[in-house]
């Protein structure tokens, strides 16, 4: 039999539009979904909406609607978004679905009949922003300690889970297994919250102030509490207790961030040990995005919109910034221009121009097919093949535990070094010395490298890696054989078509104007003068560019030979990298600051410094006109 993979999302409040932190976790959500459909896993992914409490129905009596029509609308938002952002989700589930309600109540029953739920008098702070009562111990100078605002003391008739009961046991649990809740130091957290007393958990709310819920089926002037309606939807969705999806399935990776983390780590565990059902998985827990290092709010007007991002980037450019940027269990930083430079550097540099440049050369010096597979690999082809293998081994391991970041950092150390392994086996060379074979070798190594990080990408950027496979006619997307297998399969496959002269998937993304222009200001007020003295030091001279290529330890920098007229020919490095092919820059004459002392630059020695104008679309090297003679001073 398969082995399984059950996925979840919380399920969102409808009290708000989906934002950049819901489109974050769903990401996740479904490039986990689809890590484990390429570990030739059976899978199943939900996510779906929390539709009951006060807060929908303030939010509805805010718009005017019914709380019924304002949840179907809301609602649809979320459930229309995720195909735009290529999430693809097996169910979605809303908690006004009957059979959600019926499964609601049979837990319910079930609970109550074992003597786990009894009614009870409660007072306490209530925070109508949280909907949960607080301890006094938790308020913050008396405030909520989220909403920063006083709770209001209520005092009314429940029914209570007794929570406490289970508190031994859920320690004991999570000391015995590790997995359980990650990253660890949410684990630690919840052993903490579990050092005292937890108290039992009050599951109802009276009819007479709440309405909008779950009635309860032993008493119909009461409705559930939300918690234990809304974590109930992991189980209802995959028809809990005979369902097949249940048998099959259950028991679930949680995905959430850390701010229902006790909910998670505490009531649902607690929750299912009393019904006798067999807890999730695993909880994995992130942290939040700030945007542009400031909490995202409403008030602030800092919400980021997926739709929109998706729109200036694409699916896959939006998709992978999330994947790539936020280590799991750590905050994360959003900001366009990261995002921008993310693009620039892995997708477009060294993943595109990685697949364009391959395409090109097979096309130029085979004419499109590489025919022949009978490959002889030198000690230097191995290492790459080795370095290849533990790169994808880390990767999957990292994915394994959902971390993506730290994944694709791995994925990303093999593409470079394939750039590397290019630039160093000089292609160009050998078919100039008409070493074909040698040749189709090197040619053939890169493919197959490329097949696997194209292959290997499909979770994050799912588009974007068929489009990838398909572009070097390599046709069995997406599972014939699981990601683990690939990574030891170095056999070349049939190309039976030409393969295309290039692929251009992520063009550069010009670096975000009103960015620029903020910076520039900031520039302007920082202006300091300086003496004309001091200025008469900087001598200035043209130079001719007579070799250009990749500085070996730094992707952004070029090491160059400039000839400035003095008999001996200068080394110099430029940050250029990003905006010039080296080949270029040979043959222009350019502005060389010449009195600059020497220093090592990445450990390339730099005899001076070549001066650049910052435009629109990157830097641009400085020229002098073609016939004017190296070593010309400027003044
Ligand atoms: N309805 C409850 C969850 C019930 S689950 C049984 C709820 N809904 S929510 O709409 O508030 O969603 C909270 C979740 O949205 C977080 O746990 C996280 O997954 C996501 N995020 C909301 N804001 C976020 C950030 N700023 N950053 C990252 N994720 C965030 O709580």
């Amino acid at each position: 039999m398969k082995k399984t993979f059950y996925v979840t999302t919380p399920i969102y409040y409808v009290n708000a539009k989906p934002h950049l932190g819901h489109a974050y976790t769903t990401v996740l959500a479904d490039t986990m979904n689809r890590f484990h459909k390429i570990l030739g896993e059976e899978t199943f992914f939900l996510t779906g909406t929390d539709e009951h409490g006060d807060k929908i129905v303030q939010a509805a009596q805010k718009a005017e609607k019914t709380p019924q029509e304002y949840v179907d609308e809301i609602s649809g938002l979320f459930k229309n978004l995720w195909p735009q952002l290529n999430i693809q989700f097996d169910k979605f589930i809303r908690t006004t679905d009957p059979d959600h309600k019926k499964c609601v109540q049979r837990i319910l029953q079930l609970v109550y009949d074992k003597g786990d739920i009894y009614f009870g008098e409660y007072g306490g702070y209530y925070c109508f922003g949280c909907e949960r009562f607080y301890t006094e111990k938790e308020l913050v100078d008396g405030l909520c300690p989220d909403h920063k605002k006083p709770p209001t003391y209520l005092h009314e008739e429940n029914y209570f889970f007794k929570m406490s009961k289970y508190q031994e046991w859920l320690i004991d649990y999570i000391k015995a297994n590790p997995d359980f809740i990650q990253p660890q130091a949410y684990r630690n957290e919840v052993l903490a919250i579990l050092k005292e007393d937890i108290g039992d958990l009050c599951i109802s709310r009276p009819k007479k102030r709440l309405k909008w819920g779950i009635e309860l089926p032993f008493d119909k002037n009461f409705v559930t509490y939300v918690w234990f309606d809304a974590l109930i939807n992991y189980i209802s969705a995959i028809g809990w207790p005979d369902g097949e999806k249940f048998k099959k399935f259950w028991p679930a990776y949680h995905i959430i961030a850390k701010d229902i983390l006790k909910p998670h780590a505490i009531f649902w565990p607690t929750m299912l040990k009393a019904a006798g059902i067999e807890l999730y998985r695993g909880l994995r827990v992130h942290g939040y995005w700030k945007v542009d290092e400031t909490k995202m709010s409403k008030s602030l007007g800092n919400v980021v919109d997926p739709l929109s991002m998706k729109d200036k980037y694409g699916v896959d450019g939006f998709r992978y910034f999330l994947m790539r940027e936020m280590h799991l269990g750590h905050d994360g930083n959003f900001s366009e221009k990261n995002l921008i430079e993310r693009f620039n550097s892995d997708l477009a540099n060294d993943i595109g121009n990685l697949f364009n440049r391959t395409l090109s050369m097979i096309s130029k010096y085979f004419g499109g097919i590489l025919e022949n597979k009978d490959l002889s690999f030198e000690p230097k082809d191995k290492d790459l093949i080795k370095l290849g293998e533990d790169s994808l081994k880390k990767y999957i391991e990292s994915f394994k535990g959902f971390k993506t970041a730290e994944g694709l950092e791995n994925l990303m150390v093999f593409v470079r070094s394939l750039n590397k392994y290019i630039d160093s086996s000089a292609p160009w060379t050998l078919y100039k010395e008409k070493k074909l074979e040698r040749l189709s070798t090197v040619l053939w190594l890169v493919l197959m490298s490329l097949k696997k990080v194209a292959y290997a990408l499909w979770p994050v950027i799912p588009e974007s890696s068929e489009k990838m496979l398909a572009s070097i006619g390599w046709e069995n997307m997406p599972n014939t054989i699981t990601l683990e297998d690939e990574i030891s399969n170095w056999t070349p496959w049939d190309i039976k078509e030409k393969l295309p002269k290039g692929l251009n998937l992520f063009p550069r993304k010009e670096v975000f104007k009103e960015q620029d222009i903020k910076e520039e200001k900031k520039g302007k007020e920082k202006q300091d003068y300086i003496d004309f003295e001091l200025f008469k030091k900087i001598d200035l001279r043209v130079g001719k560019i007579i070799e250009a290529k990749k500085h070996p330890n730094a992707d952004k920098l070029l090491c160059t030979k400039v000839d400035l007229g003095e008999g001996k020919i200068r080394s110099i490095v430029a940050g250029i990298a990003e905006y010039y092919d080296p080949t270029e820059l040979v043959g222009k004459n350019v502005v060389v600051v010449a009195n600059l002392a020497p220093r090592k630059i990445r450990g390339v020695l730099s005899e001076g410094m070549m001066l650049a104008i910052h435009t629109k679309q990157g830097l641009k090297v400085l020229t002098a006109e073609d016939d004017i003679e190296q070593g010309s001073k400027i003044s």
